[in-house]
């Protein structure tokens, strides 16, 4: 079973998602363990301060070196403990773009511990000195780490074996075996506003449905994303050749 842990000044918003559909599921499967901490247990004084004003002056607050890493190396001493090799992940757009790739190798680990700062404002210190990777969801600015914390932690849980039912089998979903997106899908109605599916999809012949997905995924590809469809062709050139 996989132990994720998360450090947070929001820890409701990151309850609410992991207690949702396949995320909760996993967990009350015992693929996964969740443990959301709020960043205030590791602050000191009387008003529990985790922020301050930075040096050399500027708009907004910084995040306090000693409550982020006290927070990590508490739970890294317990991790050790219990047999675990922490991995600290700081989400920011600063870090490396997030990948399937990289949720395939990540979801190998037994445990994670991600820590949310608020966008701007982390002491440099902690990011020098605690922190294993720094992950960017995308090339735009959230207001904090925890929506792409439950982002990549979504496409991790995922790929643990036994979380997705076969409807949901990750390993026919686009990225997992080729770089093209998924095809068009449709359910009933036949008819919808005028709008029906390609007759293909009530032949009941599965060797064209197949050529009709694979076309669907093809185009649509090619149309929006043309750097995964140069990735495609130049994975078919390789295939030739080998
Ligand atoms: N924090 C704020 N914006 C982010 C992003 N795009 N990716 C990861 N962490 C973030």
């Amino acid at each position: 079973m996989m132990l994720i842990e998360v450090v947070t000044l929001f820890p409701e918003m990151v309850d609410v998602v992991l207690k949702t559909s396949i995320l909760e599921r996993a967990e009350k499967f015992s693929k996964v363990e969740y443990r959301v901490h709020n960043l205030r247990k590791w602050a000191k004084g009387k008003h529990l301060t985790v922020d301050d004003v930075p040096f050399g002056g500027g708009a907004g607050m910084v995040l306090k070196p000693e409550p982020l890493c006290n927070a990590v190396d508490e739970l890294k001493q317990q991790a050790f403990k219990s047999g675990y090799e922490p991995y600290v992940i700081f989400p920011s757009p600063d870090g490396v773009l997030f990948s399937q790739e990289r949720a395939i190798q990540l979801a190998k680990r037994k445990y994670l511990l991600f820590i949310c700062g608020r966008y701007k404002g982390v002491d440099e210190r902690f990011r020098q000195t605690r922190v294993d990777e720094e992950i960017s969801i995308g090339d735009y600015v959230l207001s904090g780490g925890e929506l792409p914390a439950l982002t990549i932690i979504d496409a991790i849980v995922r790929l643990q074996e036994g979380v997705l039912t076969d409807f949901e089998s990750a390993t026919v979903d686009s990225f997992y075996q080729t770089p093209l997106l998924d095809c068009a899908w449709y359910t009933r109605p036949w008819e919808f506003e005028g709008l029906t599916p390609p007759e293909v999809l009530k032949s009941g012949n599965h060797k064209q449905i197949d050529e009709w997905r694979q076309k669907s995924r093809e185009e649509k590809t090619k149309a929006r994303r043309p750097d995964l469809w140069e990735k495609w062709l130049e994975l078919q050139n390789k295939k030739e050749e080998d």
